[in-house]
């Protein structure tokens, strides 16, 4: 007998947030955690769709709407999809979920009978491979290769294709490498899939990060390929684009009306609906020329930042980083320091029960020794994750605390005796 049913042992999470506990465990106890952990943008929500909101609320707009997503919102998308990606699709193909995460685990409710196969990046955003296998589905990580700066070759992506095949999901520019594949390469994925996959696959383009790319690169969406658009679910949302993480609007944009009503059917069944002041804020959004402006600014920061930490965290001795394309993460290899640290051995020589992997022990170790909060590889997916040792940090947050969770990171790498201490008393594993 069980209190929980069995699935709930087959679904994972975003240690992204499992780690917020331990921060402010340190910060109680230590002083100030530089926290790049965070998978948000420090900019505050653009002034134009603040006022929005507020003149929404004013105008009472909170109550129950359209569970598919207000046809105003969805009307935009449709919109801004066919100018930015050259397609023709309909408002009647949009779905509006609270945030671009729900429809991750939707889609695979909605397409996968038990004993299907899904494709996903690996390292690739948690939620992907999370709940692959609490809906029955057979998880097939695509490793990313980080000399491709973390794409992968048409050739790997057809050796994981079978006719079990059913989602695939791309996401670029990508968490938590910041990789961007170029259009020569989308367009190389998409023949592969178009020569190897049945027709009844979908393909999951995750394009949260679309507006977050650098070095005058162009967004490349796999829809835009042609025949693509027939199988493609193009997801994305405005927590990235519009620093509006707590706003919770995200939508996908479906091939056929028929599927975008099923995933309508299962809104209904889940939260009825999105709040329509946010929803109408969202359109204000897409609509309002000031965004355009608003998102620039924003990037550029994050590129200013990226060109400068990317050349700081590789002059740390044992580090290696890739410069990444978009989104505001670098992923860092740290073979050189667990190797300094002589981390894999130490982590062999852990009881079972405390095993996780050597770069998770030198990121709770930088996090209770050196008061830097940072997220290790194995957080992006677990499956083949075994002696990879990488690091993710955002750099989402102002230069000078960049610049200071940069120099923790290299005190860190030095320590070997605070390590000892650390493994010693192990104060991660106390409970929260
Ligand atoms: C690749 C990717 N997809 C989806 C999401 C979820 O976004 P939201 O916060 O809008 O649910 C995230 C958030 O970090 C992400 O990185």
């Amino acid at each position: 007998m069980s209190l929980f049913a069995e699935r709930n042992y087959r679904i994972d999470t975003e240690n992204a947030f499992k780690v917020g506990p331990h921060i402010v465990r340190v910060e109680q106890q230590k002083g100030e955690v530089i926290k790049l952990n965070l998978g948000e943008p420090d900019f505050a929500v653009p002034k134009h769709i603040k006022d929005e909101i507020k003149r929404q609320l004013d105008l009472d707009n909170t109550n129950y709407c359209d569970p598919k997503g207000l046809f105003s919102l969805r009307e935009a998308i449709s919109s801004q999809i066919n100018q930015t990606r050259g397609l023709k699709t309909n408002p009647e193909q949009v779905v509006v979920f609270p945030g671009g995460k729900p429809s991750i685990g939707l889609a695979q409710q909605v397409y996968c009978e038990s004993g299907d196969e899904v494709i996903y990046p690996s390292p690739g955003f948690p939620i992907y491979e999370s709940f692959i296998r609490y809906v029955g589905a057979v998880p097939v990580p695509l490793h990313l290769e980080e000399a491709a700066n973390f794409t992968f070759s048409p050739d790997q992506l057809a050796d994981k294709i079978t006719h079990k095949t059913k989602l695939i999901y791309l996401n670029f520019p990508s968490n938590p490498t910041g990789g961007v594949a170029t259009r020569k390469q989308i367009e190389e994925f998409a023949n592969v899939i178009l020569e190897h996959c049945r027709p009844d696959m979908r393909v999951y383009s995750d394009e949260i990060y679309e507006n977050i790319i650098f070095d005058g690169q162009q967004h490349y969406s796999i829809s835009s390929v042609p025949s693509m658009s027939e199988r493609t679910i193009i997801a994305s949302g405005f927590s990235k684009s519009y620093a509006w993480t707590g706003g919770r609007i995200g939508y996908a944009v479906f091939p056929t009306i028929e599927e975008a009503d099923v995933l309508k059917k299962l809104n209904i069944n889940y939260f009825s609906c999105v709040p329509p002041y946010n929803q109408e804020a969202a359109r204000e959004a897409l609509e309002n020329p000031l965004s355009k402006q608003a998102v620039k600014k924003m990037v550029d920061t994050f590129e200013t930042r990226r060109n400068l930490i990317w050349k700081q965290i590789n002059q740390i001795p044992g580090i290696c980083c890739q410069k990444p394309g978009g989104a505001f993460y670098l992923f860092p290899n740290i073979s050189g320091i667990c190797e300094y640290l002589d981390l894999i051995e130490k982590h062999q020589h852990l009881p079972i029960e405390e095993q996780s992997s050597p770069a998770n022990l030198f990121q709770m170790f930088a996090l209770y020794g050196h008061q830097v909060a940072v997220l290790d590889r194995k957080s992006f997916g677990q499956i083949g994750a075994e002696g990879k040792h990488f690091l993710r940090l955002s750099i989402a947050s102002e230069q000078s605390l960049l610049e200071e969770g940069v120099l923790r990171i290299k005190n860190a790498a030095e320590d070997i005796s605070g390590l000892d201490k650390f493994l010693r008393q192990r104060p991660d594993l106390k409970s929260t």
